[in-house]
């Protein structure tokens, strides 16, 4: 009946034997296909050198090893040398027969998954912003109320009590902001799609954070000069990139920190809907900075609205970003260790033929 081998080969996931040094023992097919790499090449290696994981589970995977029991591990990113990490669950068991050899499968969470995982989003943020709009309408007008009393008080007050009408009207202020950003937000049309060159985007962005927000920050271009056009709005895509370099500055040391953007090129990178229909996304821009990565406790939450880990921080620039980005039916991922911080963009190319219209 059925081989060993054959089952092996058929398995439609990554799947690695590890042996008692933790070296790949042997590979099936999707593994090879995974790590871009043939089964000749990476064979006798130690594992975690070809499979980089973002979370410390040596120790697990050695209790795992001892006792003879499986382990599971959901939502972790896994990357390997020749590309960007993706969320996966693993899947590690002690191989019958052979002490001390493991068997670790990789199911990468499917990116159809992580779509619907995107539109729920979405669609939770449009009713937190619609809320929210409406609540900056209403609080608009009697706080412009305030802020005037406050400083017709102030006019014939000593200096001791200045200082608290300055202080009611430094907060207004500060609240009045924050209602344009999210009036901002809610103001979003659809993208008026066209060809765009993504290096003109970056760089107007670049040179606009550098006179401002980003002036501590040193940024590096890593193009790629071939890159095609991307489809897209360019004003969106540029509040996009601005969003993305003003909070890496707000994230890097005052003294200063590194950007680096970077764009090239990945044919094979598709986004599957759960409708079935794909999209394909080759063009992808990296925003990297050197600063102290997400916080952990908002790292999951970060693009939902209203989630900041800063003092002062709205919460609505990432989600901003998420929202232009899903309208272009692109594709926004991050990976973020202290030290470096990814925020990746994937967008579609100009169709071949494409005029104006979409
Ligand atoms: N490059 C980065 N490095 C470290 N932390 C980051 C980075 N980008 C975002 N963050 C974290 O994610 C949080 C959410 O970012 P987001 O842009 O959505 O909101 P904000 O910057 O706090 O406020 P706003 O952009 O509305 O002024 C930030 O507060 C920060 O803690
Ligand atoms: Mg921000």
């Amino acid at each position: 009946m059925t081989s060993d081998q054959s089952i092996w080969a058929s398995l439609p996931v990554p799947a690695f034997l590890i042996d008692p040094e933790d070296r790949i023992a042997d590979v099936n097919s999707a593994g090879e296909g995974f790590l871009n790499a043939s089964k000749k090449a990476v064979e006798g290696t130690p594992v975690w050198d070809q499979i980089a994981i973002d979370a410390p589970i040596e120790e697990a995977f050695e209790r795992a090893r001892t006792n003879g029991t499986p382990l599971f591990v959901n939502d972790i990113d896994v990357g390997s040398g020749s590309r960007a990490p993706l969320q996966c669950a693993l899947q590690i068991a002690p191989l019958l027969g052979h002490p001390g050899t493991m068997i670790m499968i990789i199911s990468p969470r499917e990116l159809a998954g992580r779509m619907t995982q995107n539109h729920s989003v979405k669609s939770a943020a449009q009713s937190a912003i619609g809320m929210a709009e409406m609540l900056a309408h209403e609080i608009k007008n009697p706080l412009a109320g305030i802020t005037g009393a406050a400083q017709l008080l102030s006019m014939n007050l000593g200096a001791e009590d200045l200082e608290l009408t300055d202080l009611i009207v430094a907060e207004s202020r500060r609240i009045v902001k924050l209602l344009e950003q999210v009036e901002q937000f809610g103001n979003l049309s659809t993208p008026d799609f066209k060809p765009v060159n993504i290096h003109d985007v970056l760089d107007r962005a670049r040179r606009s954070a550098q006179l401002g927000f980003g002036a501590h920050m040193t940024i590096i271009e890593d193009y790629d000069p071939s890159l095609p056009m991307a489809l897209g709005d360019p004003d969106q895509l540029l509040q996009v990139i601005l969003n993305l370099l003003r909070n890496a500055s707000e994230a890097a040391d005052p003294q200063g920190g590194t950007i680096r953007l970077r764009s090239y090129f990945e044919h094979s990178f598709r986004l599957r809907r759960s409708d079935g229909t794909g999209q394909s996304l080759p063009l992808q821009i990296e925003i990297i900075d050197d600063g102290p990565g997400l916080p952990d406790k908002i790292k999951a939450d970060i693009f939902d609205p209203f989630v900041s880990g800063r003092e002062n921080g709205t919460g609505l620039g990432l989600a901003l970003v998420s929202k232009i980005i899903s309208d272009h039916n692109g594709w926004v991922s991050v990976t973020s260790v202290p030290g470096r911080t990814v925020f990746r963009l994937s967008l579609p190319r100009v169709p071949r033929g494409h005029m104006d219209k979409e």
